[in-house]
C-alpha cells in the first residue's frame, strides 16, 4: 500500500472516532442543553437475558436511574429526551446476565448551556484532525441509535448551510484548500414521542499549507494607483511571493516591467526611468522577490501611463501601476474646513468682543475701576474732587437749577459716590474776595463742573467759567466736565472755547430718565470725574473680620464737608 493511501484510511478512520462515535469511551462527554442525547452501554450485539443497570452519583452514594418521560432506558441505552443541565453528573453502567455483574463503566457527563446566537456552542466543539492543503478530508455527522428516527440533517460551515449536504451521514472533500478551514456543524433532527429534537455536532477543521505546494503570487491589488508630483523621484515596487523559506526549491523566474507593449530598459548611468535589479529577501518565513521601476524625476508623459509589472514562472502574472498628480498638495479636506471654521468663529468673536467693549464702554470703565481699586485723588494735593459752577445769584432763581445743583447733584456723587464737592453757594462762607475765593478753589479742586442752563448768564459765573476754561485749555491744570441741563444751543454768547470740549467731557440731563443711579447721565459723570473707591468698594475691600468690628454706619458715605476749608 502506498503511504499517501494510508494517510488517508487513517484520515478515515480518526475522523470517525472524533466525530462523536455511538459508544464513546472518551470522557467527559459534552452535550448540549435541551437536545437529544444517549449514552450507551455496550455495543456489541444485545445478549439474551442481558440487563443493564444505569446508576447517577449522587453525594458519593449510587442512585439507580430510573425510566420517566424524559429519560428512557431501550435495551443497553439511555436516552435523554431532552437532556438538561441539571443531568450533568457522574453515570454508571454495570451489565449482568442475572447470575454475575460485569465490571462496571464510568463516564461524566457535562451538559453545556446552549449559544442561542450561533449555529454551535462554542465549548461543544471539538478540534477535528488538521487538514493538509492538497489532501482529502472526511465528515460524519454525529452517530444516533438505530432505533431513532431522524428526519432531516443539515450541515453548516461557520453558521451557512451547504445546501448540497443536506441530508449526507458522510462526505469528504477530495483536496483541501486553506478556504476549507473553519467550523463545521452538523444538525440531526429526530422525532420522539411525537416532538422533534435535534443532536448538533461541531467540528473545527484547521488547513495546514504545504511548503512544497505553492504558487508565487504578486503582494498587493491588481490595480495600484500613487500620488505623484512632477519633477519627484519615485520608485514603484513590485514583490512577489515566491513560497517559504523552509525548504525552498530554487525556480527560474523572469521579472519585467513593461509601458505601451514595450519593455522597460534596466538601470544604465543615464538613465531616467529603468527598471532595477531585482532582489529577494526573507520575512516571516517567507521568500519574497521584488522588482523596482525608478523614475529619475516624474514627467508630465509619465502620468497616466499604464506600467505592467509581470512575473512569469510556468505563466505570467501581472501587476498594473499608474502614476497620478497630486490634487490638493497643501492641507487634508478636514484640517482646511475646521481651520476655516476655527478662524471665522475667532474672529467672530473678536468683532463682537470690540461691538459689546464700545457699547459698554463706560460701564466696563468704571467696572475695572472697582475691581482694580484705583484712586486717583491721593497724593495731589487737592482738596475737592470738582468745583462746581452754576448760576446763583441772577434772577428769577430757577428752582429746579438749583435743585439740580444744591440737591440731586451733591446728593448723588457724595452720598453715593464718595466724591467731595465744594459748591460755591452751600460751601463758601460770603465775604472775603469772590475773585481770589473762587481761583484757589478751582485750584484745589480736580474737575471743574459747568452746569450749563439757560439762567447761566452772571457776571460771576462767566467769571468762573473763563477761569476754569482758562486753566483747562492753555495751563491744562483741570479737567472740565460740561452738564448740558439745557440743550446747548441756546448759548450762543458762550465763549468759543466751549466747543472744543471732547464729547467725553460733556453730559446731558435727561430730566426723569437720569435720575436712577445706573441711568447713563451718572456713568458717563462719573467716567468723567477722577477715580475714587466708592464706600461700597471700600468696604469690600476690609476683610470681613474688620467689617465685623465696625458698626454698619461706616460703610455710609461720610457727611460732606460744611465748608471749602
Ligand atoms: C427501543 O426503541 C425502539 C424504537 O423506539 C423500540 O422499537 C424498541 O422496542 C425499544 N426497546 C426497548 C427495550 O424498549
Ligand atoms: C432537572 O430539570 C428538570 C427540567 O428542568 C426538572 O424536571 C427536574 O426536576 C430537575 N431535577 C433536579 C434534580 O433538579
Ligand atoms: C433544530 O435545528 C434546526 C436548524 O437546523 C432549527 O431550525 C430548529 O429550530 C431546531 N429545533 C430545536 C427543537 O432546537
Ligand atoms: C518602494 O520602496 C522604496 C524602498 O525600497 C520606498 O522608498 C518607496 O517609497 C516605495 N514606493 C512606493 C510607491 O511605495
Amino acid at each position: 500500500m502506498y503511504p499517501e493511501n494510508l494517510a488517508v484510511l487513517l484520515l478515515l478512520i480518526l475522523s470517525f472516532i472524533s466525530s462523536g462515535k455511538l459508544c464513546m469511551w472518551r470522557s467527559p462527554i459534552n452535550a448540549l442543553e435541551e437536545e437529544y442525547f444517549l449514552l450507551c452501554c455496550s455495543e456489541g450485539p444485545r445478549v439474551e437475558g442481558q440487563v443493564a443497570h444505569w446508576y447517577k452519583e449522587k453525594e458519593g452514594k449510587q442512585v439507580l436511574v430510573h425510566r420517566e418521560s424524559r429519560i428512557d432506558l431501550n435495551g443497553t441505552n439511555l436516552q435523554f429526551w431532552p437532556v438538561v443541565l441539571n443531568d450533568t453528573g457522574i453515570y454508571d453502567c454495570c451489565l449482568s446476565n442475572g447470575i454475575q455483574e460485569k465490571p462496571c463503566k464510568k463516564w461524566s457527563l457535562n451538559v453545556v448551556k446552549r449559544d442561542k446566537n450561533n449555529c454551535f456552542t462554542e465549548e461543544h466543539v471539538h478540534t477535528g484532525i488538521v487538514g493538509v492543503v492538497g489532501k482529502s478530508y472526511f465528515f460524519t455527522c454525529s452517530d444516533t441509535d438505530d432505533s431513532v428516527n431522524v428526519v432531516d440533517l443539515t450541515w453548516y460551515k461557520n453558521c451557512v448551510e451547504i445546501v448540497d449536504k443536506r441530508g449526507k451521514e458522510k462526505w469528504h472533500i477530495d483536496q483541501l484548500t486553506e478556504e476549507d478551514g473553519g467550523k463545521y456543524t452538523c444538525v440531526k433532527t429526530v422525532v420522539h414521542a411525537g416532538k422533534r429534537y435535534n443532536s448538533t455536532s461541531t467540528t473545527r477543521l484547521k488547513v495546514k499549507g504545504t511548503e512544497e505546494n505553492v504558487t508565487p503570487k504578486l503582494i498587493g491589488p491588481d490595480h495600484n494607483v500613487f500620488k505623484t508630483e512632477i519633477g519627484k523621484e519615485e520608485i514603484l515596487n513590485c514583490t512577489v511571493f515566491l513560497g517559504y523559506s523552509k525548504n525552498f526549491v530554487r525556480f527560474q523566474y523572469v521579472f519585467y516591467w513593461i509601458e505601451s507593449g514595450v519593455i522597460i530598459e534596466t538601470c544604465q548611468k543615464s538613465s531616467s526611468l529603468c527598471q532595477m535589479e531585482e532582489y529577494e529577501y526573507d520575512k516571516d518565513g517567507k521568500k519574497h522577490a521584488v522588482s523596482q521601476l525608478w523614475f529619475k524625476s516624474v514627467k508630465e508623459e509619465d502620468i497616466n501611463s499604464l506600467y505592467t509589472c509581470t512575473f512569469t514562472e510556468n505563466k505570467p502574472i501581472t501587476q498594473t501601476f499608474i502614476l497620478q498628480k497630486e490634487s490638493n498638495p497643501d492641507l487634508p479636506v478636514h484640517v482646511f474646513t475646521t481651520g476655516m471654521i476655527m478662524a471665522i468663529m475667532f474672529s467672530f468673536v473678536a468683532v463682537m468682543m470690540v461691538i459689546l467693549c464700545v457699547i459698554f464702554k463706560i460701564e466696563l470703565f468704571l467696572l475695572f475701576r472697582v475691581i482694580t481699586g484705583k484712586d486717583e485723588t491721593l497724593e495731589d494735593g487737592k482738596l475737592y474732587d470738582a468745583f462746581v459752577s452754576y448760576l446763583k445769584d441772577s434772577t428769577p432763581i430757577c428752582g429746579e437749577e438749583r435743585k439740580f445743583a444744591l440737591e440731586i447733584l451733591p446728593k448723588t456723587l457724595e452720598d453715593h459716590f464718595g466724591y467731595k464737592l465744594c459748591i460755591f453757594e452751600r460751601d463758601i462762607s460770603p465775604g472775603g474776595a469772590i475773585v481770589d475765593d473762587i481761583q484757589s478753589f478751582i485750584d484745589r479742586s480736580r474737575r471743574l463742573i459747568i452746569i450749563l442752563s439757560r439762567n447761566y448768564i452772571s457776571d460771576q459765573v462767566m467769571f468762573e467759567l473763563e477761569i476754569g476754561l482758562h486753566k483747562a485749555l492753555v495751563e491744562r491744570k483741570i479737567k472740565v466736565i460740561l452738564i448740558e441741563y439745557t440743550p446747548k444751543s441756546y448759548f450762543d454768547f458762550l465763549p468759543k472755547s466751549l466747543e472744543l470740549l471732547s464729547s467725553s467731557q460733556v453730559v446731558k440731563w435727561k430730566e426723569e430718565k437720569s435720575l436712577p443711579l445706573n441711568s447713563k447721565f451718572w456713568k458717563k459723570l462719573r467716567y468723567a470725574m477722577p477715580a475714587k473707591p466708592t464706600m461700597s468698594a471700600v468696604c469690600q475691600g476690609v476683610t470681613l473680620q474688620d467689617r465685623q468690628k465696625r458698626t454698619s454706619a461706616f460703610c455710609i458715605t461720610p457727611k460732606p464737608s460744611i465748608a471749602c476749608y
